[in-house]
C-alpha cells in the first residue's frame, strides 16, 4: 500500500486524491439530490421525517459529517496544490492553448474549475449556514409528524425560496455546479488513470449526463418551490 505522505508528497498522488475525493462528493451529492427530492411532496412531512430519521442516526450521523467534512476539505486543498504546483511548473499561460484538435480542453477546462470550484466553495459556506445551521426547534420551527414533534425543516427551506433572490442565488450556484462536475469528472477519471482510449467517449457522454441531472435536478427545487408557495402568502 502507498504510504498517506507520499500520495501528499507527489503531484501525481495528489491529483489521485483530487479524484478520489471528488468522486466521493458526487456520490454525496447523488443521495443528497435524493433525499431532496421529498421537498416536491405535497406538505412537508416528508422531507421532516427524511431529517427526523437522519437526526436519530445520532452519533453515525456525526461521523458522516466529519467525514464529509474532512473529504470536502481535501478535494479545496489538493486542487489548491495541485493548481499551484501545475502554475510553478507553467508560470506564463499560453496565449492560445492548442492542441491539434484546437483550443485544449485541458487548458480552458481546469481554468473554468477554478473559477467554479470557487464559487461552489463560498455557496456551501452559505447553503450549510443557511439550511444545517439555520432557524432551529429552539427557536420555533416545529411541526407534528405521526403525533411526533420534530424540527420543520420544510419550512426553512420554503421560507428561503419563496424569496426571488434567493432562488436565483441557487440557480446561479447550480450552473457552476454543472460545470464544474462536467468537466471534474472527466479529469478524476484521468488522474485517477481509469482511461482507455476505447471508453473516453461513453465516459465523457456518462460525465455530461451526470452533470445536467445533478445540476438540473438541484436547481430546479427553489424553482419549484418558489411557483408552488410564493403565491399562497407564509407558508
Ligand atoms: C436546491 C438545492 C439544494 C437544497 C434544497 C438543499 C437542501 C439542504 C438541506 C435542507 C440541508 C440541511 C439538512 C439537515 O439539516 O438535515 C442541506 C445540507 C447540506 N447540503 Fe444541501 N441542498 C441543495 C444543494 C446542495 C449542493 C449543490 C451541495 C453541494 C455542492 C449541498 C451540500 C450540502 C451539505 C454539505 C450539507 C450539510 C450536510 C450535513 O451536515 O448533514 N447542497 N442541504
Amino acid at each position: 500500500m502507498v504510504p498517506l505522505t507520499r500520495l501528499f508528497s507527489s503531484t501525481l498522488g495528489r491529483k489521485y486524491l483530487m479524484g478520489a475525493s471528488g468522486m466521493a462528493l458526487v456520490l454525496f451529492l447523488v443521495v443528497h439530490l435524493l433525499g431532496n427530492l421529498t421537498l416536491y411532496a405535497p406538505n412537508g412531512d416528508l422531507i421532516n421525517t427524511y431529517a427526523a430519521r437522519l437526526q436519530g442516526l445520532g452519533i453515525g450521523l456525526v461521523a458522516l459529517e466529519v467525514g464529509l467534512a474532512l473529504t470536502i476539505l481535501l478535494h479545496i486543498f489538493t486542487a489548491i496544490q495541485v493548481t499551484y504546483t501545475s502554475k510553478l511548473a507553467r508560470p506564463i499561460d499560453y496565449l492560445s492553448p492548442k492542441t491539434k484538435g484546437g483550443p485544449s480542453k485541458n487548458t480552458v477546462g481546469s481554468r473554468n474549475m477554478i473559477i467554479t470550484g470557487i464559487v461552489l466553495g463560498a455557496f456551501l459556506v452559505v447553503h450549510i449556514l443557511q439550511f444545517r445551521f439555520g432557524p432551529s426547534m429552539e427557536e420555533g420551527y416545529t411541526t407534528t409528524v405521526n403525533g411526533v414533534m420534530v424540527h420543520d425543516l420544510y419550512r426553512v427551506v420554503v421560507e428561503a425560496f419563496v424569496q426571488p433572490l434567493w432562488v436565483a442565488f441557487y440557480v446561479g450556484c447550480m450552473t457552476f455546479l454543472g460545470f464544474h462536475l462536467r468537466h471534474g469528472y472527466w479529469s478524476a477519471f484521468q488522474s485517477l488513470g481509469i482511461i482507455n482510449p476505447r471508453w473516453s467517449k461513453p465516459i465523457h457522454t456518462l460525465g455530461l449526463l451526470l452533470a445536467l441531472l445533478l445540476a438540473f435536478g438541484f436547481l430546479f427545487i427553489p424553482i419549484f418551490i418558489y411557483f408552488t408557495q410564493s403565491g399562497g402568502g407564509n407558508p
